[in-house]
């Protein structure tokens, strides 16, 4: 199996970093949704709040390990004739989405610590996390913690609509294009081309 990428294909690392974080993301965006419609006050709503929490520091940890990866590797090229305005939306849909990864935990990591109800994080129950300083120019606690809520909410909104512009460029490929580009994110196998099928 191709561990590494080529600058035709992915290899097995980039493949399933791509994937484990698109459920990853995904869960996180439903759940995210979910918790803030439930009763604040309900103990089962704050276990959930916990598992977010939980489950978005593991996604800062992964992408920040998928773009050391990132940097140590080739990055496969465009299919050949694609033209330049769809190079430069795939770059900036890519980079949108790779801010967004980063930019989602960062705000909740910020919303949390800003908090005046100054709930400890302890990811899985075991791993307690510091609070962030929170700037100043924030104003005071509530206020700060409003703002970023608002910043986290529109970040959120902001990867819905990155995804589906790149799921529905990701299906373009594969069924108007009919070209690698799909199939190679799904297995290593199809590395050896970014030629049209
Ligand atoms: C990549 C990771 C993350 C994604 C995709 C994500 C997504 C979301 C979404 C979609 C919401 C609902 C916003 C709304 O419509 O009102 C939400 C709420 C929330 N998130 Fe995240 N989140 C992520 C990471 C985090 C992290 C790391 C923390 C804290 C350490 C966090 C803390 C919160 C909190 C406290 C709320 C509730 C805000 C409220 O009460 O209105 N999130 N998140
Ligand atoms: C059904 C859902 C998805 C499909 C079909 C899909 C498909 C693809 C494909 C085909 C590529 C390769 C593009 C190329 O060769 O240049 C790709 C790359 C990428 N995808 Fe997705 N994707 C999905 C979901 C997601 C989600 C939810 C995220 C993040 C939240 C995401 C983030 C990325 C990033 C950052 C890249 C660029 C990888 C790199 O070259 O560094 N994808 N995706």
């Amino acid at each position: 199996m191709q561990i590494r990428n080529t600058t035709s294909g992915f290899g097995a690392v980039a493949i399933a970093f791509h994937w484990t974080m698109a459920l990853l993301m995904a869960g996180l965006f439903v759940l995210g949704k979910i918790m803030t419609d439930l009763d604040p006050m309900a103990p089962d709503t704050f276990a959930l709040y916990q598992w977010h929490k939980s489950f978005g520091f593991v996604a800062l940890a992964l992408v920040l390990a998928r773009l050391a990866w990132r940097a140590l590797n080739p990055s496969p090229e465009l299919p050949e004739g694609m033209p330049w305005y769809e190079r430069l939306a795939s770059r900036l849909g890519h980079a949108g989405l790779y801010g967004a990864m980063i930019l989602l935990p960062l705000s909740g990591w910020l919303m949390v610590s800003a908090s005046p109800w100054g709930i400890p994080t302890v990811l899985f129950e075991v791993l307690p996390v510091p609070h962030l300083p929170v700037p100043t120019a924030l104003g005071d606690k509530a206020a700060a913690e409003a703002t970023l809520k608002s910043v986290h909410e529109i970040f959120g909104n902001l990867l819905l609509v990155l995804v589906l512009l790149h799921v529905a460029a990701a299906l373009k490929h594969h069924f108007i294009n009919r070209d690698v580009v799909l199939r190679r994110m799904i297995s290593t196998h199809v590395a050896g081309s970014s030629r049209r099928i």
